[in-house]
């Protein structure tokens, strides 16, 4: 395949206080030199989905219908996970999710409400939240991994009067033309054009694969493409929307990034950086300064991290390269980069000081080897999906979050409903850890307090990280500390603890045996670990 030769797709943009979108198969053509072959998207588009556009304060009601027949990746349905029967391969069913939405919990998309083909549901998202970059995608039990990377993603920006609202734009950030949503993705083709998610031969057909590491890169839809700019500012909205990896992003000739906000909203200040980490699911918004390019200059996006239990097995797996951009003689967006972007006289600051917890909570990320080897069984706090053993903070209380990460790999944590900030990162003594603390059989939980056993001191997050977040990356072998507060329902306006179930008229697609559901559900953010079973419920009580 040749590199930087299709044109980088924009989204096109929806917005409007009631939508409708529909999950459908379609094919989509990858690259100039491949046939379009089998996909998924929302909303009538062939690969992902739309951008949607809201306000903060205006409410959004979408209408969902899965209208998903034949899945393009059928063969790779793994019906030993947790969810996963024979019918999904024809009729796969599929729950939307809005990755950060502050949502009844009804409205969630949660796994267990997946919907099938020819259903609908309601969602009200109540946009009752900070001004930031979502996204939308599937989450249906056991089967999010392939939806998703079969194209079941789309980006929902949500905006105030601070950040580019209708009200004007007094930060004067690049807009418009000048802001550009990258979905980056990793993806791996079969020799004729197909998307698989088979990435190493140790795992047979139709089993689940632990994670698909990519080598090619794919934005916005397109393999390698190229985006010309104008010679000025421009702001990407940068997502991680992979499968597996973490990536470490750079330009491929060491200009900065200005990175001006996270997953939930600007920063006080543009922090300068020459590269970051992005792990699937995490957001970051970024001005890139094109002004000094003369026309036909070119730069690349490229990732240098190595995913390392792929790497280990199968030697140099990573993806480098994301996309060109080629710089053309049009004059682009004049402004600069503002020096300040939050706090201060005009605008309350997006960071205030944090919160002192009152719980002390410790999570632990572990893959036990005991079910299939291999790959192994991935876990949270050593239990699998279907445990009542849940965590349950109460309404209005600041906790703690100690995530204790085992592993050698990294895997990014997503809370839904919350947003929290990053405290810090220590080493863990893992040895010593697992040596006073022998971890029992899958099944019995094992969240044993970490304090101890921490080899260094605790590192605060890169200053590119230090805003709003629904996502966190837990390096392999540390102890990552989140403080999170959990929202009253009278703060929410909704009761983030109602009880629901298929029975709700909300829900009448259900397909799978009556229940009640309360709650919500965190969860390892490599699409395949939460499939099986990296994926926990919780409830916040009062
Ligand atoms: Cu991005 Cu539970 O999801
Ligand atoms: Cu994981």
């Amino acid at each position: 395949m040749t590199p930087f030769v299709d044109e980088l797709p924009r989204p096109r943009v929806i917005s409007g206080t009631t939508l409708s979108l529909d999950a459908a198969v379609h094919r989509h053509q990858f690259h100039r030199d491949f046939d379009a072959v089998p996909s998924l998207g929302f909303g009538g588009d062939h690969y992902l989905g739309p951008t949607i556009e809201c306000h903060v304060g205006e409410a959004l009601t979408l209408n969902f219908t899965n209208r998903l027949e034949r899945h393009p990746l059928a063969d790779d349905m793994d019906t030993s996970i947790h969810g996963v029967t024979e019918d999904h391969r024809l009729a796969p069913p599929s729950s939307l999710h809005l990755h950060g939405g502050v949502t009844p919990p009804g409205s969630d998309g949660h796994p267990l409400l997946a919907i099938a083909p020819g259903r609908s549901i309601t969602h009200h998202f109540p946009n009752e939240q900070h001004a930031g970059h979502l996204w939308y995608h599937d989450h249906a039990m056991g089967i999010t991994r392939l939806n998703v990377y079969a194209g079941l993603a789309g980006q929902y920006f949500l905006r105030d009067e601070f950040d580019t609202g209708r009200e004007g734009n007094p930060l004067g950030l690049p807009a418009e033309e000048y802001e550009m949503p990258l979905i980056l993705q990793e993806k791996i083709f079969t020799a004729d054009g197909y998307q698989s998610v088979r990435s190493t031969p140790i795992v047979p057909q139709g089993s689940w694969e632990g994670g698909a590491v990519g080598d090619v890169g794919v934005v916005n839809g397109k393999v390698w493409p190229r985006m010309n700019v104008a010679r000025g500012l421009y702001r990407f909205r940068i997502i991680n929307a992979g499968s597996y990896s973490v990536w470490n992003l750079h330009f491929s000739n060491g200009m900065h990034f200005a990175v001006i906000g996270n997953e939930h909203g600007l920063l006080d200040a543009p922090v300068r950086t020459t590269s970051f980490r992005l792990s699937p699911g995490e957001r970051i918004d970024v001005l890139v300064d094109f002004t000094g390019f003369r026309a036909g200059d070119a730069v690349e996006l490229i990732n240098d991290e190595q995913p390392p239990f792929q790497a280990a097995m199968l030697g140099e797996v990573a993806m480098p390269v994301f996309c060109r951009f080629v710089a053309d003689s049009r004059r682009g967006f004049i402004g600069t980069v503002p020096n300040s972007l939050r706090g201060g006289a005009r605008q309350p600051s997006a960071l205030p000081p944090l919160e002192v917890p009152t719980v002390i909570r410790t999570v632990t990320v572990s893959q036990p080897y005991a079910l299939r080897l291999p790959p192994a069984i991935m876990s949270l706090n050593n239990l699998r999906f279907d445990s009542t053993d849940i965590e349950m903070p109460r309404q209005g209380t600041v906790e703690q979050w100690d995530i204790v990460n085992i592993t050698p790999d990294p895997h990014p944590i997503h809370l839904h409903l919350v947003m929290f900030r990053i405290l810090g990162r220590a080493p863990l003594k893992t040895l010593e850890y697992q040596a006073a603390h022998p971890q029992p059989p899958i099944g019995y939980k094992w969240t044993p307090a970490a304090d101890e056993f921490l080899g260094g001191p605790m590192i605060g997050p890169a200053p590119w990280e230090s805003g709003w977040k629904d996502t966190v990356r837990i390096d392999g072998g540390t102890v990552t500390r989140i403080i999170v507060r959990f929202p009253t329902a009278e703060e929410l306006g909704f009761d983030p603890d109602a009880l629901f179930s298929p029975d709700d008229p909300a829900h009448p697609g259900h397909h799978t045996a009556a229940q009640q559901i309360q709650g919500y559900v965190w969860h390892c953010h490599i699409l395949d670990h939460e499939d099986h079973d990296m994926m926990l419920k919780y409830r916040t009580v009062r």
